[in-house]
């Protein structure tokens, strides 16, 4: 027999907060009420707050915090052929992790998850804080079968379809900055590293990781990054529901891949970078390797490279390289 997990958290999501019957449940299984009282007690060790009363049932109260691979499965309204979830407590790097399965033969799609990382990593090799704080670390594994050169604005893609979801989701104001960075109130609340395997001029494996601070306390940051960093609970002054939003995400990304290969991004891509972009402007210093470009910021062009204005009045293009924001001189 399956799993009867999916059916019980089911149960329960569909009526909300209201009461589900321990016997109507025992018949949709075709287990004894005892049975069902049994995998509730596993859902409650698994941090889902359900009261009991004798004469009504169970009820939903409260979800897990944590990552909950049955009840992202359960509340996820899209669902690609053959993809398929991994929740883990911990891991080395998500992206790690998803290269090793793709390689190992895994159908993809398919998304890891873990609640803590050992060894994540952010662009250009850096270290990316990853304890279990409540933020979430996430890796999708995809084989998209494309030329290198068609990836080129994925990531950026990508980003902004996360910006629409926070933008609709809460009431908080994302921005983009280039190539990766969302950020809200000029701190990063979260980072994307797209990581491709090219076999035979073609992308064979494509890795997207994304971290994003959901909520992670404020005292908990390390001292280097208090100033610069923020989580989504910060900002709004409340915590999140991790799973809710964790599954949209999940939604949002399959959704933005398929449209992405597809070729049917284009037309919003200019619409949507102009609406998130918080470089637009802006004087910045771009690092290139080891040789830095002022300049003002003109947008970004149809593959994604930076546009930079430089002293002499002429426009440079940027495919990579990393950006330093200019201190707005004081009134
Ligand atoms: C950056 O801002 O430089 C990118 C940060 C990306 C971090 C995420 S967390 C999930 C996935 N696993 C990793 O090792 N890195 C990405």
């Amino acid at each position: 027999m399956s799993s009867p997990e999916p059916t019980v958290i089911r149960a329960l999501l569909a009526r909300q907060t209201g009461w589900v019957s321990g016997g109507d449940l025992a018949k949709k299984l075709g287990v004894t009420r005892v049975a069902v009282w049994q995998y509730i007690e596993k859902l409650r060790a698994a941090g889902f707050g359900i009261e009991t009363r004798r004469s009504s049932g169970y009820r939903l109260v409260s979800p897990p915090p944590d990552a909950h691979a049955g009840l992202i499965e359960a509340q996820l309204k899209i669902r690609p052929r053959g993809f398929s979830l991994t929740v883990l407590d911990e891991t080395d790097s998500t992206n790690d992790e998803a290269a090793r399965q793709l390689a190992a033969g895994r159908v993809a799609p398919f998304a890891i998850i873990a609640r803590r990382q050992t060894k994540a990593r952010g662009r250009l090799g850096r270290p990316w804080h990853a304890p279990a704080n409540g933020n979430l670390y996430i890796s999708f594994a995809f084989r998209p079968q494309l030329a290198p050169a068609r990836m080129t604005p994925f990531t950026l893609w990508m980003g902004l379809n996360l910006c629409e979801l926070i933008a609709n989701a809460t009431a908080l104001k994302p921005g983009l900055k280039w190539p990766n960075d969302l950020i809200f109130e000029g701190r990063k609340a979260g980072g994307i590293l797209t990581e491709a395997r090219v076999d035979a001029d073609q992308i064979r494996d494509l890795v997207f990781g994304l971290g994003l601070n959901l909520n992670s306390p404020a005292a908990a940051w390390p001292a280097d990054l208090g100033q610069r960093a923020v989580s989504l609970a910060e900002l709004t002054g409340a915590s999140l529901d991790f799973n809710r939003l964790t599954t949209a995400v999940i939604g949002r990304v399959l959704l933005a891949y398929q449209r992405f290969v597809d070729g049917d991004y284009a037309e919003n891509f200019a619409t949507l970078w102009h609406r998130y972009d918080v470089l637009r402007g802006r004087t910045v210093t771009l690092l290139e390797g080891t040789r830095r470009h002022p300049g003002t910021v003109l947008g970004v062009d149809d593959e994604g490279a930076l546009l930079l204005k430089t002293g002499r009045g002429r426009t440079h293009r940027f495919p990579a390289g990393e950006v330093t924001l200019e201190k707005t001189p004081a009134a």
